[in-house]
């Protein structure tokens, strides 16, 4: 028994003393170790067993460990103390504040549910894309006029020129179509596909977003009809905009299908009678409201994808996020673009 015994019992009862919180924990606290019979005052009862040169150092050292330890403990009595003094335990709490996901994003956990009770499978391919597979692969050769309708941002070189390679020019993917053979090319059959992906095009207004969402869906296998097409979005459009909404194909043209279609959906609000209380629909045309382009695949995108239209053919449907939740939700969004300006108490509505 020696100096360090008592150097070492100043340390663990420091080191037990931390984090004490309550009155109760103070007193355990002060009679193990400074009680009669605690550890310190047990300790310094030995000192008879000392030799008399080594009691004067053993007594000395002894008083200082009692000195730190007794201001230790004053100075956990006086902040329980305060802490007790201000704590009223049946105060309601501050609820922290839990935000939630955008409503593009639950949109998009929701289309790609129902397409997978279908048994459609979620895909993802490059938004950075070669012309190839966003135009010429999809039956529109270089210059040909209908690439128009999608006003395509081209990637430039560090030297201001658009960038090229072995599949033409480099894109942001101005649709979700480039799915369509980059998936075929993968050489699995049949294919039951769900693209969701930004889409990109030089456009912007209270209608149009240069950054947007799309979600195509194609089916490839043998024997596929207009009635599974029909099938399909009729499936969808049920199961997102309520039992009661009617689909029609309205013909179309589209150089990746054939036949092409419009997708209308009967309109939510008048009901599909054009009318509201007597008056004309303002949200919809004659009681439709168009959703988006769908079609049977093109044979020429079935043979740039490797596949044997003889064999195969396929329905492929593309329809913008933003555009079928603006059209369910009900709210009059005048300006699409209030979807992106982070205005929380714009979005906390949903
Ligand atoms: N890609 C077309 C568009 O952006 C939509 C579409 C997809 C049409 C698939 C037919 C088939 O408008």
């Amino acid at each position: 028994m020696g100096v360090e015994a008592l150097k070492k019992i100043q340390e663990e009862a420091l080191l037990a003393g931390l984090g004490i919180m309550d009155a109760r924990a103070v007193d355990e606290w002060r009679a193990e170790w400074l009680g009669r019979k605690g550890k310190l005052g047990m300790a310094l009862g030995l000192i008879s067993e000392l030799t008399a040169s080594e009691r004067p150092e053993f007594g000395k050292v002894g008083n200082l460990v009692k000195e730190t330890l007794e201001g230790r403990l004053v100075a956990m009595m006086s902040s329980v103390e305060s802490v007790e003094g201000q704590l009223d335990w049946s105060f309601p709490g501050v609820e922290p504040k839990v935000g939630h996901l955008h409503l593009t994003s639950q949109t998009i956990r929701e289309v790609q549910n129902i397409f997978s009770e279908l048994g459609f499978r979620r895909a993802r391919f490059p938004e950075v894309d070669w012309d190839y597979y966003a135009f010429e692969s999809l039956n529109m050769p270089k210059d040909h006029p209908a690439r128009d309708d999608w006003e395509t941002f081209f990637i430039a070189n560090d030297k201001g020129r658009i960038k090229t390679g072995a599949k033409g020019k480099q894109v942001l993917t101005p649709h979700t179509s480039n799915a369509q053979v980059r998936e075929m090319e993968r050489g699995e059959l049949p294919i039951r596909l769900i693209n969701i992906s930004k889409t990109y095009r030089r456009q912007s207004g209270p209608r149009h977003l240069p950054v947007f969402h799309q979600f195509e869906g194609l089916l490839i296998d043998e024997g596929v009809s207009i009635a599974n097409l029909k099938g399909v979005v009729d499936y969808f459009v049920k199961r997102f905009f309520g039992e009661g909404v009617q689909t029609r194909l309205r013909p179309h043209h589209f150089k990746f299908t054939e036949p092409s279609f419009e997708l209308d959906i009967s309109c939510v609000i008048c009901l599909g009678t054009g009318t509201v209380s007597g008056g004309k629909c303002r949200i919809c045309k004659g009681g439709w409201l168009e959703l988006g382009g769908a079609g049977m695949v093109h044979p020429n995108v079935l043979k740039a994808g490797g596949v044997n239209p003889k064999k195969y053919s396929g329905l492929a449907f593309g329809w913008g996020v933003e555009r079928t939740m603006i059209m369910r939700s009900g709210v009059n969004i005048t300006d699409i673009r209030t979807l992106y300006k982070n205005d929380l108490g714009f979005l906390e509505q949903f």
